[in-house]
């Protein structure tokens, strides 16, 4: 066992209790230094005959919260002591130890608590086991000790969705022992005097009433109910099996088994890119090239102008995060329309017992609508979400220019329209910034801030400290035709569609999309947000299949009928029609049609967008690989368990996406052309991402 020069481990006694304390921020991860630090302290505690008890607590804002992940991967993870022998040594103390928790204990960090004899938490805390979102499981005793503790089912549902609970239910399920409401370290000391003679001490490995409790039908239940959000992830059916050892074999068996579990998966590519996307999300959130002292400006008030799909939802974003809105209409009966619809969906979530009534009403309360555009004169952000047309977004900001106060942000949730010359049109183009948010604006995570030439760095922090502050996933994009997400869509579409023509049908191109582990293909998505998006609405004009299909109304689910037809419960079924639409339009094209194999369709749809991602950075439109895959994992849904469409390219290699790109060349022209950015990473055997 090394000894680190300086250890993050400190210890004090009180009276009779040995404080063992960490201070490792900004999370106390379970670093080597934490972990030997934790053992040193056990063993101090036995040596000295006058410590009767210990307590286990953290400073700063949180109790462990979890293994170090940025060890994984690196020798520094197999250093002894690895986490399983510090949990045992901790459960094996002769004299009681109490974790005191406060903020999160999660991961390795609830695994050291369950090793502790006591537990008590400040009601604040919250106790999870998200291994499974970085595609693993606790692998520290943390399957076999949690079932014991806090019940199979708990453990099941903590386990598998990887999924927090709070103190309050953590205590009800017999996982804290003791809430505590004042100071937590000098309580938790008075609740170890009152164990310190306690014999035999409570092992959580050594408990077997919760096991025998257990009815074995659970996990065939808790996996028929969770096989949609499970499908195509390896760690959720590994973290249920690991508890179900836990109730079929004795404690030794189970840790060992659960160890296998917990190998294979770490050295999987899909625990790879979870723990990839673990710190691509984070990264995202930094702004590159921001001058060092840049101040944030203060928003009190948010004004939104348009009160349609987007605006509303855009609203209930800062309206949930307690900030109030001003939203603008045109006339009242679409100020009304709007104001129900966001009214119906917060309703919805108080019926599925998300949201309290009395939540609702005082997010409401936040709200004033209003037909009167100077009302915007005293917010401080104002998001307009009006039509996408760049004569009237121009209107719009021309209006917002003479009556927004000194300093307040202009922004557009613009799909595609260039920011950088709404702003030129407008005397304050610092003040203007893009906020992309997704449909639906109230429930997607993704926000794309479009930076403008103009943008002023303060601006830009805002932008993304308040998309922070109303819980989404902020990233940074640069001007150029629909940004990062939507500009990569294009081309997909582009092939998607040709594909078509030449002998594959949509339903062939959708069902390689999803069993690759999107939500859904390009052709079921066009009939989720309509075909008729962007359609010169003339029905006499017909000059490809979209067009074909709005001119007879076939708009997509709304219309019961798009490139599928619908039953009254809007299940999609293949449409003859569409199918001789699409014939049609071949024969008029010229175009032969084949068979298409499965892999056609990868390297054309995914191929192509790896290529336009790679476009979009080497001009500088994302400030890094990373970002793009947050973009297609909190916007599109791309897989996370494959990391996002560059980290996706990386693993299957560079070279064998331009060698499949190649391949499709000449059938893709003259729409596509190589990144060159690709092709020299590709010919040096670099990545996109690390
Ligand atoms: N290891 C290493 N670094 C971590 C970390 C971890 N477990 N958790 C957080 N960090 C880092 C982040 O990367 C970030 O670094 P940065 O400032 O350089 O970008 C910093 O800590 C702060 O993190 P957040 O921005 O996420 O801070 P928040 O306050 O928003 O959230 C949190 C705090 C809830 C603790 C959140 O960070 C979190 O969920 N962390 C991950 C917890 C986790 O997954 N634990 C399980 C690890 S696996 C394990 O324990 C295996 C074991 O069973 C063997
Ligand atoms: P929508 O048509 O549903 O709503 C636009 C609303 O703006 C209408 O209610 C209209 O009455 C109102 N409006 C128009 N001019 C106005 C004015 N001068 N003053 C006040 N209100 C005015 O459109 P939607 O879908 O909400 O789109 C709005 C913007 O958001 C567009 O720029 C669009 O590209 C963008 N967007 C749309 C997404 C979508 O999926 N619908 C996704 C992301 C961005």
């Amino acid at each position: 066992m090394e000894k680190p020069t300086t250890s993050p481990i400190s210890t004090t006694k009180h009276g009779d209790v040995l404080i063992v304390l960490s201070n490792n921020p900004p999370v106390n991860a379970l670093g080597h230094a934490v972990r030997h630090g934790l053992v040193a302290a056990i063993e101090e505690a036995e040596a000295d005959n006058s410590v009767s008890a210990v307590v286990i607590a953290c400073e700063g804002q949180t109790f462990f919260a979890g293994a170090d992940v940025s060890e994984f991967g690196t020798p520094k993870a197999f250093e002894q002591p690895m986490l399983p022998q510090v949990v045992d040594r901790i459960e094996s103390c002769t004299k009681p130890v109490v974790a005191a928790i406060h903020g999160t204990a999660l991961g390795g960090g609830l695994e050291v608590a369950l090793a502790c004899h006591y537990r008590v938490a400040v009601p604040s805390a919250k106790l999870g086991t998200p291994e499974v979102k970085l595609g693993l499981l606790p692998g520290a005793g943390g399957t076999q000790r949690l079932p014991r503790v806090a019940g199979v089912r708990q453990a099941l549902e903590m386990c598998a969705t990887g999924n927090p609970i709070g103190a309050k239910q953590a205590f009800d399920c017999g996982l804290i022992d003791r809430l505590i409401e004042d100071e937590l370290i000098p309580h938790a000391v008075g609740y170890a005097e009152e164990v310190r003679d306690v014999r035999p001490l409570p092992k959580s490995s050594e408990r077997q009433y919760k096991l025998n409790e257990c009815d074995p039908t659970v996990f065939e239940e808790f996996r028929a109910a969770n096989a949609k959000r499970f499908r195509g992830f390896d760690a959720p059916e590994a973290n249920v099996r690991a508890v179900k050892v836990a109730c079929e074999k004795p404690y030794a068996e189970g840790v060992l088994e659960e160890r296998k579990l917990f190998m294979e998966l770490m050295s999987g590519t899909q625990a790879k890119a979870q723990q990839y996307f673990f710190f691509a999300e984070r990264k995202a959130a930094k702004i590159d090239g921001l001058p060092e002292g840049t101040q944030p400006r203060d928003i009190k008030r948010v004004g939104v102008l348009g009160a349609g799909t987007m605006g509303g939802g855009i609203s209930m974003n800062f309206l949930s995060a307690g900030i109030p809105v001003t939203i603008v209409e045109m006339s009242q009966e679409a100020l009304d329309r709007g104001t129900g619809v966001m009214l119906r969906n917060y309703e919805a979530s108080a019926a599925k017992g998300k949201l309290t009534a009395e939540q609702v009403g005082k997010a409401m309360g936040l709200l004033e609508p209003t037909l009167d555009f100077e009302a915007l004169g005293q917010c401080d952000l104002i998001i307009e979400a009006v039509y996408e047309n760049m004569d009237v977004k121009k209107e719009v900001f021309g209006r917002l220019d003479k009556i927004a106060k000194p300093g307040a942000i202009l922004a557009s949730n613009t799909s595609y329209l260039n920011v950088n010359e709404i702003a030129a049109s407008i005397s304050r183009p610092g003040d203007v910034v893009g906020m992309h948010f997704f449909s639906p604006a109230n429930v997607m995570k993704l926000l794309e801030v479009v930076r403008g030439d103009k943008t002023e760095p303060d601006v830009l922090l805002t932008a993304m400290q308040i998309g922070k502050k109303i819980r989404k996933v902020p990233v940074v994009a640069g001007v150029c035709h629909g940004f990062i997400g939507n500009r990569m869509l294009m081309p997909r579409q582009v092939e998607a569609t040709k594909l078509l023509l030449e002998g594959a049908s949509p339903q062939q191109v959708d069902r390689v999309h999803v069993e690759f582990g999107m939500p859904m293909g390009p052709f079921q998505m066009a009939d989720l947000a309509g075909v008729d998006i962007g359609w010169h609405r003339d029905p006499n004009r017909v000059e490809n299949v979209r067009d074909a299909l709005c001119a007879i109304d076939r708009w997509g689910q709304k219309k019961g009928a798009g490139f599928y037809d619908y039953d009254e419960k809007r299940r999609p079924s293949p449409s003859p029609v569409v199918q001789q639409i699409i014939e049609d339009f071949a024969e008029k094209q010229g175009v032969e049609r084949r068979e298409i194999s499965d892999q056609e369709i990868v390297e054309r749809t995914l191929y192509t967008m790896v290529n336009e991602g790679a476009k979009i950075l080497e001009e500088g439109t994302a400030q890094r690989a990373s970002d793009i895959d947050v973009v297609w994992v909190y916007g599109y849904g791309w897989p996370v368990y494959r990391g996002g469409p560059m980290f996706w390219a990386d693993t299957e290699g560079l070279d064998k996406i331009v060698e499949g790109l190649k391949r499709q060349e000449e059938r893709m022209k003259p729409e596509f052309s190589f990144s060159q950015l690709l092709l020299d990473k590709a010919g040096k055997g670099e990545r996109f991402t690390r």
